[in-house]
């Protein structure tokens, strides 16, 4: 993707894929740590068919199949009654186009830039923790998926793989980091230091997470980081007794929630990064943000994994880009699993979106490749859901194109 610039549509689809196959009996966590690959098994002949990857839910089969039921749960999750998780996917549902027509779409181009930098079509990778769950290599793998399309990487705070790690693996990479506040600020400057020296390009400060929301599943799992798998970020940083309380495989409590607009103050007074703020849900706090001088905004409810009951993310758009007025970027996540969402959130004013757990699933099915895989198939989702309405670039994508009626 890197190397196109511009593109006929009509791929051909997916091909079916077949290789010899056999299976080892391998035990649950076994299945979750080191497993290669994924195939269905063809009893008959000994062979197995691998399931043809069509479409973004493919992955999420295959991931949900092969997954451990704690990883697949804590992927999954959603807080409470996972009302909002779920909005998050009806909500492109409802959404209708207007596509125009005869407009030679004979050549088309995806690119776009986010902060500046050029990216390869208007997709990034949204921070998610603990990606060494899904595949033996992590964020090393991600990182490198995303580096090789030339697209963003947000790098989580809760990685298995640490920074230095990341920025190895994919040295071209464009990449910003996501933080949390913690109570002890200085654990905070010290991962923003070892970000900027590293060559990350912006902080993504996640404001939606006081506290950690309800997640009726990891509580019935008791989900905990299997031992050999660390929040690597922070290795050997916290000095705790054994046995003390831990979330989400740091300590209990470390987050900080007295977290206001004065910390996003002190968040740009200890880096000369752009600051970009994830979890706005209103044109109220958009309007915060621009009065405080971030350079970005990500619309975004966690997943649908903080609070329930709050708007899909797509339905919250319009008001904060309406409040924003073109004077700093608006991103989205939550619930992006086709190029027609992709093409829905940019007609109505998202400069790019973000996925989280498609890239799990990715990750989960073929590590570096799988991700590579997901990343492509909305690549060419997206382009043929703009050609098919007739534009030829992002930049001829407006709110022209929403059926208004139908919101
Ligand atoms: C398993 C999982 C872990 C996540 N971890 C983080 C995180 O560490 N930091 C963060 O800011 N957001 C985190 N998120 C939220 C994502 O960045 C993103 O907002 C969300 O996944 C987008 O929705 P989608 O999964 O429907 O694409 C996580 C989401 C999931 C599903």
């Amino acid at each position: 993707m890197r190397s196109e610039r511009t593109h006929a549509v009509g791929r051909p689809a997916k091909q079916l894929r077949s290789r010899s196959f056999c299976r080892s009996g391998q035990e649950e966590e076994e299945k979750t740590f080191s497993r290669k690959r994924m195939n269905s098994f063809d009893r008959e002949g000994g062979h197995c068919t691998e399931m043809a990857m069509v479409c973004l839910t493919d992955f999420e089969e295959y991931a949900k199949e092969h997954l451990s039921k704690a990883t697949w749960d804590y992927y999954a999750a959603g807080a409470d009654d996972c009302c909002t998780r779920d909005d998050n996917l009806l909500a492109f549902k409802r959404i209708r186009l207007r596509p125009r027509i005869l407009r030679d779409v004979s050549v088309s181009d995806t690119r776009t830039t986010v902060q500046g930098m050029e990216i390869s079509f208007p997709v990034g990778v949204a921070p998610t923790a603990f990606h060494c769950l899904a595949w033996h290599e992590g964020e090393v793998a991600t990182a490198r998926a995303a580096e090789s399309v030339n697209t963003c990487y947000i790098t989580s705070t809760y990685s298995t793989c640490s920074v230095e790690e990341i920025a190895a693996a994919a040295p071209g990479g464009y990449r910003w980091f996501q933080l949390y506040v913690y109570r002890d600020r200085k654990l905070s400057e010290l991962i923003v230091q070892r970000v900027e020296s590293l060559g990350y390009k912006a902080l993504v400060l996640t404001v939606d997470v006081p506290y950690t929301g309800k997640r009726r599943n990891d509580i019935r799992n008791q989900f905990k980081l299997p031992p050999h798998l660390k929040v690597k970020n922070f290795e050997g940083m916290f000095q705790q007794e054994t046995g003390a309380p831990e979330e989400y495989g740091i300590p209990a409590n470390t987050l900080d929630p007295s977290i206001s607009w004065k910390d996003v103050s002190w968040l740009q007074s200890i880096t000369r990064l752009p600051v970009i703020i994830k979890g706005i849900l209103t044109k109220e706090d958009a309007e915060l943000a621009v009065e405080h001088g971030v350079q970005g905004v990500i619309v975004s409810n966690h997943g649908g994994r903080q609070l329930d009951g709050g708007p899909a993310s797509i339905d919250a758009l319009s008001e904060i880009v309406d409040a924003v007025q073109g004077r700093i970027e608006v991103y989205v996540d939550g619930g992006i699993r086709t190029g027609s969402d992709v093409l829905k959130a940019l007609a109505l004013g998202a400069r790019c979106v973000f996925i989280g757990r498609p890239v799990v699933w990715g990750l989960a099915y073929k590590g570096e490749e799988g991700v590579r895989e997901v990343l492509q198939i909305l690549n060419d989702e997206f382009r043929l859901s703009m050609t098919l309405s007739g534009c030829r670039n992002v930049g001829e994508i407006n709110r022209n194109l929403i059926q208004v009626s139908k919101l």
